[in-house]
């Protein structure tokens, strides 16, 4: 595994062509510049928002697991995955595989922004990202799949502990899942994919969510730069004919399926 450290945030194995690409040509800074009125309403509400929102329930769970000295055991799936048991402490799985600083926030507004009756999460790990997107919008269920049986319970758990009662978790590989979910669940319309980043799985995660994709849905896509697989896996879903409208910043891409916008790439510097 290759690191490079960039004056933005420590990468592994990204594209860093990519990421001086995405730098250089991302110009929608605040919405200006930004001509559909839709867009440019998630872009002051959603994105930019300056609004005071309470972030504590996410930020304060995280900071407890990153000192828990509890060990699980994790299976090892997705992108490096072997399939192999490993038993590891959660501050350490805290520290590396959750949603923190301005990208959960960034979940938790566009979850109060949308108010989606259901949202989807591909990935939970300890349930963080999953706590700022049911906090978003108390009223919506939030069905959140893993596939590593311990690190599901236990976020399972602390989901109770915690007394939140929107959340649904799942123990499954969404690869078995995925398209079941999004059949039986017709009313989800926020989609957050957040584990598996290979260029095939995210390939097909995509081409699944557009099978079931109705206009008011929306998918979060996490790590858009985090590989080359993943770059590239990402400038094929923003260019295809299915994404309407792509909003896409140095970490997530954001895309829409409403057929009343006009078909646009917003490149943003978030
Ligand atoms: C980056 S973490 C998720 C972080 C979380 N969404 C958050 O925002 O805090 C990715 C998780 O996806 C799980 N995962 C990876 N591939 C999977 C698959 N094919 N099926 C189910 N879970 C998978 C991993 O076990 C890991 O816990």
């Amino acid at each position: 595994m290759s690191f490079f450290l960039t004056p933005f945030c420590l990468f592994s194995d990204m594209d860093i062509l990519f990421t001086l690409k995405h730098l250089l040509f991302s110009g929608f800074y605040n919405g200006h510049r930004v001509h559909s009125p839709n867009i440019f309403d998630f872009y002051i509400k959603a994105i930019f928002s300056k609004e005071n929102f309470d972030y504590s329930l996410a930020e304060n769970t995280l900071k407890n697991l990153k000192k828990s000295k509890q060990k699980i055991k994790v299976l090892s799936v997705g992108a490096k995955g072997n399939g192999s048991i490993t038993e590891k402490e959660i501050s350490k799985i805290a520290k590396n595989s959750s949603s923190y600083g301005r990208y959960g926030r960034l979940l938790q507004r566009i979850s109060a922004y949308l108010k989606p009756k259901k949202i989807l999460e591909l990935g939970t790990s300890l349930g963080i990202g999953t706590i700022y997107l049911s906090s978003g919008y108390k009223d919506s269920k939030v069905i959140t799949i893993e596939a590593c049986p311990q690190t599901q319970k236990f976020a399972e758990n602390n989901f109770k502990n915690l007394g939140i009662i929107n959340i649904k978790s799942i123990n499954a590989n969404f690869d078995d899942v995925l398209d079941t979910i999004l059949t039986e669940n017709e009313d989800i319309s926020l989609i957050f994919v957040d584990g598996n980043h290979t260029y095939e799985a995210t390939k097909k995660y995509f081409a699944t969510i557009c099978q079931h994709a109705k206009k008011q849905t929306v998918a979060i896509f996490d790590d858009i730069n985090w590989s080359s697989g993943m770059s590239k896996a990402w400038n094929e879903i923003k260019n295809s004919e299915k994404t309407i409208v792509a909003i896409e910043t140095l970490r997530m891409g954001i895309i829409f399926f409403d057929s009343n916008l006009t078909q646009k790439i917003y490149c943003t510097r978030y």
